[in-house]
Parts: C-alpha cells; structure tokens; sequence
C-alpha cells in the first residue's frame, strides 16, 4: 500500500509518498518540502494570508516532485492523506481541497489527518512502537503530555495554559533579533552560553500536575534584556539568555514529564516507552536533558530523527496508513478544522484556547 501525504498547517508546504512495509527503512518512498521561511522572514513569524497563497503556489510542484522521486505514477497511490486541521485555516483547506481533489479523480479513498496525531505516530513510522505510550507533544502551537492508547484514541494530562513550548522559542529569538523560526537559533546560541547565568523563573515546576505555562519565563527573559540594555546585547550575553532561557524549560519539562510518569503508571503496569514528537523535540540539548529522565527512571527513550519531528508530510502519509489498515477513511465532505484536539474529552483548560 502507498499512501499520499499533503501537509499545509503553517509555513511548510510538504509531500510524501510513504509505503506500508515491514522494512520500516523502506517506508519513506519520497519526502519533499517548501519551507516558506523566506516569505514570513520579514515579518518575524507565519502570515497566514502569505502561507495559504504559498501553498497554491508550491503545491502541484511538489506533487510532481514527490511522484518523479518515488518512481510511481498517480495511478499507483492507494489513497490520500492530508492535513485536515489544526492550523491555519487557509492553507489547511488548500491542503484538503487538492487531497480531495485527486482522491475523487482517482477514486482512492481520501484520510483527513489530525496534524496532532501525524506528530504523535511519527515514532511509529521509524521505530516499532507498540501503544500505549506517554506523549509529550511540543511544537509550534502545541505543548502536551498525552496518553496514546491507539489509532485516534488519546487521553491528555496536562496542556500549556498560555505559550506553546515552540512559541516561547519564537518569541526569545524575536525579542533577542535572532530572526524566525527561534528555536533552532536560540538552540544554536544556546550550546555556547552559560545556562546558568540568569536565574529565570520554572513555572509550574513542583506542582503535581501536568500543566503547562511559558508565559512567565517569556516575561522574565524580556526584563532580563531590558536590564540588560540594548548597547550590552553582544553575542555572548545572547548566548548566555539562550542557554538560562533553555535550561528552565529543560527542568521544566522534566518535572511536568516525570509527573506525567507517575500519572501513566496508574493507568498502565509495566514497561514504560516516552515518546517525544512534534517540532520542539528536534532540539539536541532537551533531548539529552530528558535522556536523565530515561536513566533515572528505566524508562524507554524514543524520539523520531529531528526532521521528522518539525512538520513534514511523510509523518500525514503515515498517518493515513494507520487509518488505511483499520479501514478508516473520509469522506470527501470533511470541513477543514482550526480546531481539533486530540483528547476531546479533556477538561477545560483555561487560557489553553486552540492549544487544548
Ligand atoms: O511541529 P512544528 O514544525 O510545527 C507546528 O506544528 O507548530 O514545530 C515548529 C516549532 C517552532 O516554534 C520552532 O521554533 C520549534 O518548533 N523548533 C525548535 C527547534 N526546531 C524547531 N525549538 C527548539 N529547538 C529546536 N531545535
Ligand atoms: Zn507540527
């Protein structure tokens, strides 16, 4: 089985082709993105008028590309997956329309793809990872510790109350004037800086829970470079903000992870695999601090290669090969959604707005 993905949620134009193997060395067929970067550059984060025109732009480019790559034709592709939502409304309807599009002229079923989930089974994709699993969900938009317990079937624990975890990075970069996407600049400066320079605040941290907030470290690092004063803003004092900035999210995400430890071994009896997914989880010095997590608690460790962590569209194909094997489509009337958590069921978490 091969399977289509279109991806379209934010500033990455993204196709893939990705085969249903064994081999899971063989399963990525082609994997080609646009990233819009260069276009949203000037304006210090995503347009989205800017994105959804740029992917009517890029689209049948890529999908050409995406096909040329692989060596197969329209005609061989089983199915369609695409992006159906969260995100940026325009360029998820772009993304929707052309994967309805050539479903309905090829009579292939067509999966509409929680941009969420394509994160969260991405590890499956590139490892065997059996369910159920503890998530920790960081991206651009997102920052939540999950329960995956199977295809569609997910339990939150905790969700941020204000900032996304990759939002915070975009917003210490700008205010820095390191340009966007922050995280890996921040990352970037980040590894040549005294972590523990300033003393940045750890919000949440011993709570017993599994919330989230950013919006206080954001507000401490602004007044940290207010003090500072623009003439001293040289690149080491950069460097030293990014790796304090870096080292409170670390040891938050350690305590919020460990709770969230505690809370799945309610739940659950036995081997315990954390999963980290989404674009946050690229960054090579979080991943090393959560390696301690694994160590001190024998837990299993798994995190997808880093550019299948930022969004792509080989993780939405994926995707739609989980659905494909429990005979799951859509229909060609599904609504593109701004909106659609992955835990319907969760409380209310006030502040969370589209990032419940
Ligand atoms: O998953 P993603 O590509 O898009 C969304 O679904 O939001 O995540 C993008 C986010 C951006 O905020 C970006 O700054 C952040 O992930 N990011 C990183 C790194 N690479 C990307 N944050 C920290 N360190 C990185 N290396
Ligand atoms: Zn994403």
């Amino acid at each position: 089985m091969l399977i289509m993905g279109l991806e379209s949620s934010c500033d990455e134009t993204a196709v893939a082709i990705v085969k249903d193997s064994q081999n899971i060395n063989k399963r990525i067929v082609s994997n080609v993105i646009f990233s819009q970067i260069d276009e949203h550059q000037p304006f210090g984060g995503v347009v989205p008028e800017i994105a959804a025109r740029s992917h009517l732009e890029h689209f049948d480019n890529l999908i050409n590309q995406a096909i040329e790559t692989a060596g197969v034709s329209l005609d061989q592709i089983d199915g369609i997956a695409a992006t159906g939502g969260p995100g940026l409304i325009g360029g998820v309807i772009v993304g929707v329309m052309y994967g309805k599009s050539i479903a309905s002229a090829k009579k292939k079923p067509f999966f509409a793809v929680n941009h969420l989930e394509g994160h969260a089974l991405t590890v499956r994709l590139c490892d065997n990872v059996n369910f159920p699993y503890l998530l920790l969900l960081v991206s651009g938009g997102h920052c939540q510790l999950l329960i995956a317990e199977g295809i569609g079937q997910y339990k939150r624990l905790g969700t941020t109350l204000d900032d996304a975890l990759g939002e915070s990075y975009d917003k210490c970069a700008k205010m820095l004037g390191l340009g966007y996407p922050g995280g890996p600049i921040v990352e970037k400066f980040a590894k040549n800086g005294d972590g523990a320079r300033y003393s940045f605040p750890r919000p949440m941290l011993g709570r017993k829970e599994c919330n989230f907030s950013f919006s206080g470290l954001k507000t401490a690092v602004r007044r940290q470079i207010e003090k500072i004063g623009p003439d001293q803003l040289n690149n080491q004092v950069i460097a030293d903000i990014c790796a304090s900035f870096e080292r409170a999210v670390g040891d938050v995400l350690l305590d919020r992870c460990q709770n969230a430890l505690n809370q799945f071994k309610k739940y659950y009896r036995g081997q315990v695999t954390l999963v980290i997914a989404g674009g946050v989880a690229a960054n090579n010095a979080l991943r090393i601090r959560l390696n301690d997590l694994k160590v001190r608690e024998n837990i299993i460790l798994k995190i997808p290669p880093a550019d299948l962590c930022t969004d792509n569209a080989a993780m939405i194909a994926w995707a739609g090969i989980e659905y494909a094997r429990i005979g799951k489509s859509n229909a060609l009337d599904f609504k593109p959604r701004p909106r659609w958590p992955l835990d319907p069921d969760a409380s209310k978490a006030i502040g969370a707005g589209i990032k419940a």
